[in-house]
Order: C-alpha cells, then structure tokens, then sequence
C-alpha cells in the first residue's frame, strides 16, 4: 500500500524471508492493536506493517474509535474495513498512533519516510499522547544509515538538494500536501545533529528522523517473540 521506493533502502530477501518477514510483521501489528480500546483516536501510520494493524484493529469490533490516517492509502484501507476515519484537526489529540519504520537504532531513534509519508507520521505522532511503534526485527540496526527520506517545497527543491548534499530526489508522485519526496544519501553518524541540520534547512518540510522523545514503545516481533523497548516519550505523558 505504500507508493514504490526508488532508493535501495531494502535488499530484496528470499521467497522463505519474505514470508518470515510478513509473519513478523504481523505479529507486532496485531500486538499493537490489542492496545486500542473502546472510544479511542487512534492515529494510523503508513505502509506494509501498518496493512496488518488495520484489519487486526477492525477484528476487534471496538466501539466508538475514530482513527486519523497518515496517508490516502491507509484512509483507504481503513475505511474498507469499515473504521471511521476523521481529519486530525476534527479529533485534535490522538489516544495512541501506531505506525511502522524503516530502521530503529538501540537508543530508540527512526529512520521514517519509506512510503514518503513521514511528514504526516511525524504530525500524528507528535498529537498521539502515546505512539507505538511496530516492525519485523531486522529493522532494528545498531546505527541507522541513509537514505533518510525528506519531503522538501517544491519551490527551489535543486537549490535545497544542493545544501542537503548528498541528497537527491525520489522517483515518485509529490505527496499529498504537495511536497517533493527526496533522500539525504550522507553520513547518519549523529542523528540529533543529523535531525538539527535538515530542519535548519530552509526548503525541507520535515525529514524522516524520529528523536526518541516521540517514541512511547517499540515492538520489535522476530523468531523468538514480540521485543519491548521503551521510547524516551512518557507513556500516557500529554502528546508533544
Ligand atoms: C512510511 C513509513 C513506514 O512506516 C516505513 O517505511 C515502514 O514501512 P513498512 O512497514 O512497509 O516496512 O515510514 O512513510
């Protein structure tokens, strides 16, 4: 459900990984969606992880939940398996979101954005009071690389790439609030400095670094279970 990358963030795996891989998936998404409860917002993240939360999410046949999607292809989704979807300015804060990731590092921060979504994750994210992460256990490294995804004005997005560079822009549709998807191809050594500087960049609307801060929990699921890492974002703390 996420639109094609261009990058090379992902080696292909084999036929047997990739149904591991799924399994994994899913197993962390039907995790998450057993925290959702009677009459919550709950914000809905974006791409292949987050396709097994939504029908475990609709299995529940939870009453009065009202969910907020970071992409049209998840309103979609979600609004197929009969959840009530709403705009984030109708529900204002969000009970919990639920999104997935490309790469988690050891003290809790992201690389986001795979799907170019990441502006909208990050929004979500930041107005859920607790945000869960989910992903299959090789997203977990123990230090995030590039690309980090970027969304980037339209507006002079080749002189904004050239103060970015290394960064280039991705072969696929703007997003839907009109920016342009790209990629920061550089070192990732420091991802605070790495997260300071992106934003400082005048053109970038948002960049796929997520600061442990608005991380509540991360489940990690593998071949020996479901991983629980606490985020640096207080559980049940106010939304950022
Ligand atoms: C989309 C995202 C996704 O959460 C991230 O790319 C992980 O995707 P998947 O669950 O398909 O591996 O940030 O913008």
């Amino acid at each position: 459900m996420a639109p094609p990358r261009a990058t090379a963030r992902q080696q292909p795996s084999p036929l047997s990984d990739h149904g591991e891989i799924e399994r994994h998936k899913r197993a962390a998404a039907r995790a998450a969606a057993e925290l959702v409860m009677d009459g919550m917002c709950v914000g809905l993240g974006t791409g292949s992880t987050v396709a097994h939360l939504l029908p475990a999410i609709a299995e529940r046949g939870l009453k009065d939940l009202r969910c907020v999607a970071t992409s049209p292809a998840t309103d979609r989704a979600a609004r197929e398996l009969g959840l009530e979807v709403r705009a984030l300015d109708e529900v204002g804060e969000l009970d919990i979101a639920i999104d997935g990731a490309d790469q988690i590092d050891p003290r809790g921060w992201l690389v986001k954005g795979g799907g170019g979504a990441h502006t909208r994750e990050k929004i979500v994210a930041a107005a859920a009071r607790r945000f869960v992460v989910i992903a299959s256990a090789e997203k977990a490294v123990a230090q995030l690389t590039a690309p980090v995804p970027l969304e980037l004005v339209a507006f002079g997005a080749q002189r904004t790439l050239l103060a970015l560079a290394p960064a280039q822009l991705r072969d696929v549709p703007a997003s839907p609030d009109g920016g342009l998807i790209a990629d920061y191809c550089g070192p990732v050594g420091h991802p605070g400095e790495l997260a300071a500087r992106l934003s400082a960049t005048p053109g970038v609307v948002e960049h796929g670094l997520f600061a442990p801060e608005l991380v509540s929990l991360i489940l990690i699921a593998g071949a020996h279970g479901i991983e629980r890492r606490a985020g640096a974002k207080p559980e049940g703390g106010t939304a950022a």
